[in-house]
């Protein structure tokens, strides 16, 4: 029969389309076998052995993302975020030497800085907005890797794709894009030259707040791309059956919620643009952010549902600001349904990078004018009642966030 589900928004919503075989139920069950029987022959009638190497609920979350990030592109599911960001830098060999941008998701940062040493990377933080700073930075034939985030956490820069994949093409560099926070929706790397594309599943792929896993893609099937799976079998970072499962429930309302979280983020970057309690609002949709014409011309049908404000009157307004909010829950993590703020730095730990004002929201899927109101009362309130910076649980704490 014809092949008529084409767009990415009826693959999601529809599962790709699949019903099960078994059953034929329109949901997928959750297949929980940790082995699978072996033929008097030897064989497996699937070709799968044991599940910490292949899963086929993972399978069907795999292929639905491998889907909407295109381009015939292949899928791993991980147990974190973090274990597949990990899997790619530790799939490189001792004295490769490793290009990242210098805003990117902390515990990136933390983990290159800790690990990649012994691990034998030679690791250096550039800045990847700045394509003659790639440029400069590339080391030909030392080079193997370009990593960035776009939009990067928490400043929300915006690295230009197409180009710095150009770049670092030319000099036989592979470039993996941490997609998180863009998801598919926005933005697909591929399409812009990426080899690689990462994500935390745990935030808008699953949405609900309640998985941790993650992904790696890869443009094209290759000796690297082997290492990374068979990184994944040999140190066990598989996610759990019941994870891929939610995941792959999580991603049939991924359209609705990524578009409805993005209008409501340009609408309160919009009505805060410019409020005298704050001395800034990061958005990439503002045509005053410095990526705005790079965001506009790469993310398709919106800028995101990440944005920071910065709170005049440094820290101690900035915390009095966090106390007063109701609508927001005061949480660290991203790309649920419910709209959570945090003082980042507090979140990251001392050596935390992120400027002291700032605070960093993530719309969820509220109504618009609930969330408006909350932070106006709040920011209002706050004006009119400083309060002295509390250390905060988290501030002494190094982060995990
Ligand atoms: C952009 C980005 N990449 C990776 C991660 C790590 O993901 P996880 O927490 O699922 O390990 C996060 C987590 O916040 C993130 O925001």
């Amino acid at each position: 029969m014809e092949q008529r589900l084409v767009s990415p928004e009826t693959l999601a919503a529809q599962g790709l389309g699949e019903a099960d075989p078994a059953s034929g139920g329109l949901t997928p069950v959750i297949n929980l076998s940790t082995n699978y029987e072996q033929q008097p022959d030897g064989s497996h009638r699937q070709g799968r052995v044991y599940t910490r190497a292949d899963n086929p609920t993972s399978e069907q979350a795999e292929r639905l993302l491998a889907a909407l990030e295109g381009g015939g592109c292949a899928c791993a599911l991980f147990g974190s975020g973090m274990a597949a960001a990990t899997a790619v830098f530790q799939s490189l060999l001792p004295g490769d030497h490793v290009l990242v941008s210098r805003v990117l998701y902390w515990g990136v940062r933390k983990w290159l800085a800790e690990f990649a040493l012994t691990w034998g990377l030679d690791v250096e933080f550039t800045d990847t907005t700045d394509p003659d700073a790639v440029v400069a930075a590339i080391r030909p034939g030392r080079t193997r890797l370009l990593w960035t985030e776009t939009p990067a956490n928490p400043m929300w820069e915006i690295t230009d794709l197409a180009s710095v994949c150009e770049l670092a093409h030319a000099a036989g560099v592979r470039v993996a894009v941490d997609n998180t926070v863009a998801t598919p929706v926005l933005t697909r790397p591929f399409e812009h030259g990426a080899d690689l594309v990462v994500h935390s599943a745990t935030k808008y792929l699953n949405g609900h707040g309640d998985v941790l896993a993650g992904a790696v893609l890869t443009a094209r099937p290759d000796p690297f791309w082997e290492r990374i799976r068979s990184w994944r079998r040999n140190a066990g970072a598989m996610p759990g059956p019941f994870e891929a499962w939610l995941l792959q429930r999580g991603m049939r309302t991924l359209f609705l919620r990524v578009q409805r979280a993005s209008q409501t983020a340009l609408a309160i970057a919009t009505h805060f643009h410019g409020h005298p309690a704050l001395t800034g609002v990061l958005y990439p949709g503002l045509p005053d952010h410095p990526g705005h014409q790079i965001a506009a011309r790469q993310m398709t049908g919106g800028f995101g549902g990440m944005l920071s404000i910065r709170v005049t009157g440094g820290a101690a307004h900035a915390h009095a600001v966090l106390r007063e909010v109701q609508v927001f829950k005061r949480a660290t993590s991203l790309g649920g349904v419910e709209s959570l703020i945090e003082h980042r730095r507090s979140s990251e730990g001392p050596s935390s990078p992120v400027p002291d004002d700032l605070l960093r929201l993530s719309v969820g899927i509220e109504a618009p004018v609930d969330l408006i109101t909350d932070l106006e009362t709040a920011l209002d309130t706050a004006s009119r009642r400083p309060a002295p910076v509390p250390p905060g649980p988290g501030a002494s704490r190094e982060a995990v966030r």
